[in-house]
């Protein structure tokens, strides 16, 4: 990580307010791809990492049971919570946690994360995804390692080619994206099948990952 979790979390916070005011078309296009990869079922509860002020988390409580958002900046899940309040959505709850550590042991069937991951190192992203595959995925497991998420949605800004330095998807000063190879290495080596990949731009992606459970994958 660039800065420490204090100076991200400060940063997002300073700009909270404003945060949903400006988007880029890739990002909107990103984050429209993790709703709809994350596709959870009405007896789910999603865990969105990186929540900020809703974007992902919101969209989907009208599909899930529940919906827990987890992040660092508390100034961009105050927003968060006064837009479920106006929206009357009483399944969605936002409070501090972090990638390597959510902060939260309740079941989560599917975990989604948007234009969040990109602050952590390479090595860190790693641990974020063991630390993902490691929750209670709710099932009923029918082996030891059968315990994760059954899906992770991962929306963010990824290198599909070599970085174009003129381009705006992200800041060396603040963020340290990763190579979709290099993603797709640490779901992989956490038990995960990437089962469809999106390319939204040479920088910005959509990752989905089941996870695989022997003799089939869960549905
Ligand atoms: C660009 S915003 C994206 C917010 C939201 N997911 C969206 O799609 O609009 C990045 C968010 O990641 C959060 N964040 C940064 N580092 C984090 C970390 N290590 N753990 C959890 N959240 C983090 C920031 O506080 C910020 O709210």
């Amino acid at each position: 990580m660039k800065k420490t979790l204090a100076e991200h979390a400060d940063r997002f916070s300073e700009a909270a307010a404003a945060y949903d005011d400006d988007h880029s078309e890739e990002y909107e296009a990103c984050a429209s791809l993790v709703i709809d990869r994350a596709a959870p079922n009405r007896t789910d509860t999603v865990l969105d990492l990186g929540t900020g002020t809703g974007a992902i988390a919101l969209q989907l409580a009208a599909d899930a049971e529940r919906v827990v958002g987890r992040d660092i900046s508390e100034g961009m899940m105050e927003q968060a919570r006064e837009k479920a309040a106006d929206a009357g959505l009483d399944n969605v709850s936002f409070e501090y946690g972090e990638f390597r550590d959510p902060e939260y042991d309740g079941p989560a069937h599917v975990v989604t994360s948007n234009f969040a991951l990109h602050h952590l190192s390479d090595a860190e992203k790693h641990e974020a995804i063991e630390t993902i595959a490691a929750l209670d995925g709710g099932g009923t497991p029918s082996r030891s390692d059968d315990v994760g998420p059954r899906r992770v949605v991962l929306g963010d800004v990824m290198f599909f080619d070599e970085p174009d330095p003129e381009e705006p998807f992200f800041d060396p000063e603040v963020d340290d994206p990763a190579t979709v190879g290099t993603l797709v290495d640490s779901f992989t080596s956490v038990g995960y099948a990437v089962t469809q990949l999106d390319r939204v731009h040479d920088q910005v992606g959509v990752i989905t990952a089941e996870r695989v459970v022997s003799g089939g994958r869960e549905t």
